[in-house]
């Protein structure tokens, strides 16, 4: 770590209690050393004097500290702990502050717990950054393979969500849910390029090749362990109702409820929005759609919620508030 300290005796005693504790320690005498330190060498964390002179030493190097990458976190120590001091020290997002006369064991607690919350924010970012690419990485890419689908995803993802909101999924169900919508053509990646964009109409070769894309998502989602619902999803978002749909056939209830909700949300993005094969359906065209499809596309139940809702809302039934309409 880096410690700057102007008072020779500060400084020489708070490196001792540093390097007891276990810290490999640069000590500096002046700000213009700790920049220059900071320009050559990464530092784990800084605990400076927060004066210097008249100058808020402390400040600065908490500011050239956050252009740093990563940002290294700063620890200021100051003799005079006035109100003036803690607000100055906030607004220069230094982590934390310890008087003088430093005593041992709490700038040691306070280095580790600094370091520690340190360590976990760099964690939660990466977390974040990971979560970035299953989110919005993802679905890019599969809209990249096949543009007839723009912002399908995410659109499906809303309309999924705010079903089963009104259907009363649990909240931990909904968030996989999301996933299984967010990433449910996903195979389409292992699709040929010839298949996905044809302009006219497929042969019965071409479309068994597409139905291949549940089991493709399925397969390609399988690292996500902790989540066999999603992939499940995935895979039966073309099902039916009423056992004629692919991959498997499965009729009924072997879709679990939001994976039936998941093949409706789907189904009306597709009808609701232009398409290059066909232009977007007016709401009673879809409201009659679902109505006949009740029971066969589409488990029953759902169907006529969703019909009931879009005759009496129109689109605005799947934007509508959860608990409004029921
Ligand atoms: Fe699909």
């Amino acid at each position: 770590m880096l410690l700057v300290d102007d008072e020779p005796d500060v400084l020489q005693g708070v490196r001792t209690i540093l390097e007891h504790a276990g810290y490999e320690v640069t000590g500096v005498g002046s700000l213009r050393q700790a920049v220059g330190a900071l320009a050559s060498t990464h530092f784990e964390l800084i605990v400076t004097d927060l004066y210097l002179g008249d100058t808020d030493l402390g400040h600065e190097i908490a500011e050239v500290a956050r252009e740093q990458r990563p940002a290294t976190p700063v620890v200021v120590m100051t003799g005079r702990p006035t109100f003036d001091a803690a607000q100055g020290a906030l607004r220069h997002r230094v982590d934390d502050i310890v008087v003088k006369p430093v005593e041992a064991n709490h700038l040691v607690a306070t280095c580790a717990r600094v370091l520690r919350d340190t360590e976990l924010a760099r964690r939660n970012q990466e977390l974040e950054s990971a979560n970035a690419v299953l989110t919005s990485v993802l679905p890019r890419t599969i809209e990249m393979k096949d543009p007839t689908t723009s912002g399908h995803a995410a659109r499906v993802v809303g309309y999924t969500d705010s079903l089963a909101m009104r259907c009363g999924v649990d909240a931990e169900q909904r968030a996989s849910l999301r996933l299984a919508a967010l990433l449910h053509d996903i195979g389409k990646i292992g699709i040929p390029d010839s298949i996905l964009r044809k302009p006219g109409p497929l042969t019965p070769d071409e479309f068994e090749v597409i139905q291949r894309h549940p089991a493709m998502g399925y397969e390609v989602l399988a690292p996500l362990r902790e989540h066999g619902d999603v992939r499940d999803w995935v895979y039966q978002h073309h099902e039916r109702w009423d056992g004629k749909g692919y991959p498997q056939g499965l009729a009924g209830e072997e879709v679990a409820l939001p994976g039936r909700i998941l093949v409706l949300a789907e189904v009306y993005d597709a009808l609701v929005e232009e398409r290059s094969y066909k232009p977007a359906w007016p709401v009673p065209k879809i409201v009659d759609l679902f109505r006949e499809q009740a029971g066969r596309q589409f488990d029953p139940e759902l169907a006529h919620l969703v019909a009931d809702g879009l005759a009496r809302d129109g689109k605005r039934f799947f934007a509508a508030a959860p608990g409004q309409l029921f």
